[in-house]
């Protein structure tokens, strides 16, 4: 896993690579919607971050069987699943073909590579071997590239510039963080403009380190979340991570402040992670990686395999057991008469 995390800027570097080289239609669209689940869904949370005060068309991740009722022809609609072969994922394309959206495909393999060979849709091929979690690189850097290619954005000097930082970025303050968590129940905070983040950070948490975690945002957190703590005995093992930034404005800053003075002595711990870089991808980005980092070294001090997410597999085997939905989808769309 570490081995992959310090991977990441090449993997950067390599998803434009093979991004640029798919031909994607001129496609025309009002919307953008983000379809896949878990580890392939983060990268379209990130991708919102990125991109909400930057671009007048709306972005939304949807992780369900079925996508919303806005969804139409007049939608980019970006289906991403690592593996290829999560039901939830598959079915959302399904309704994307049924409803005429403009689909483009991310995946390494799988189903999804079949069905959009079957239907000539783009779709980004990136290599496989990875966890889904840690191909995260070549998932959101193949969605922005895609953008480029579209004219919805221009990001090449956020991107080089994202690269030099992640080589860059030092981890020792990460370990000696994670000795202090190693036994809590962690949680999660940031401002709202790295909600999708912070998200990361507790989902590389929960299956890199197994371990209990949960996230909030600043200022949603200050109008429900800070009264739990009114609770002391409940809340004695809590350790509180806020993920900073330097862009951040006045008001969270004050808030960021007032709530940790609130909360202090009430929880096991706070501590901060600062976010490095001047563009906002390289400032997510970094957060990113330090979150991974994180959650390896606390997965190295419980002594679990930060690769294996049996659970997931499990449900994922009986789930096919129980319903064997993907191939219902496939013979809901014809998909093998096409063949
Ligand atoms: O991190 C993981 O392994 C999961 O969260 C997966 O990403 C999730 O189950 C979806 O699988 P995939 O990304 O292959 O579509």
């Amino acid at each position: 896993m570490i081995e992959f995390i310090k991977k990441y800027p090449e993997m950067c570097l390599n998803a434009v690579k093979i991004a640029e080289k798919v031909d994607i239609p001129d496609y025309k669209f009002n919307k953008i919607v983000i379809c896949g689940m878990g580890g392939s869904a983060v990268s379209g949370d990130l991708l919102k971050d990125l991109l909400k005060n930057r671009i007048s068309i709306p972005i939304d991740v949807c992780r369900d069987y079925h996508l919303p009722a806005y969804v139409d022809k007049d939608t980019l609609t970006f289906c991403i699943s690592y593996s290829g072969n999560t039901e939830e994922t598959l079915s959302q394309f399904v309704d994307c073909v049924k409803r005429k959206s403009k689909i483009i495909g991310i995946t390494s393999g799988g189903k999804l590579e079949e069905w959009c060979k079957n239907f000539n849709l783009p779709y980004v091929l990136i290599p496989s071997g990875y966890q889904p979690r840690s191909a995260l690189p070549y998932l959101l850097f193949s969605i922005i590239v895609c953008l480029q290619k579209l004219g919805v954005v221009n990001l090449h000097k956020e991107i080089d510039e994202t690269i030099e930082i992640l080589k860059k970025i030092k981890i020792d303050s990460v370990k000696k963080l994670a000795n202090s968590m190693k036994d809590s129940t962690i949680v999660v905070y940031s401002s709202d403009e790295f909600s999708g983040v912070v998200r990361r950070v507790k989902t590389q948490i929960n299956e890199n380190s197994k371990m209990p975690a949960k996230y909030d945002v600043f200022p949603e957190l200050d109008h429900n979340e800070i009264v739990g703590y009114q609770n002391e005995r409940l809340n004695n093992n809590s350790f509180v991570l806020i993920l900073r930034d330097k862009d951040e404005p006045e008001e969270i800053k004050a808030r960021i402040e007032i709530t940790k003075d609130l909360i202090k002595g009430k929880v096991k711990g706070i501590e901060e992670i600062w976010a490095e870089g001047k563009s906002k991808l390289a400032r997510m980005m970094s957060l990113v990686f330090l979150g991974d980092v994180l959650s390896y070294e606390l997965a190295v001090l419980n002594n679990v395999d930060p690769v294996e997410v049996e659970n997931i597999v499990v449900l994922k085997k009986r789930l096919k057991e129980r319903l064997n939905l993907v191939e219902k989808l496939e013979n809901n769309i014809k998909i093998k008469k096409m063949k």
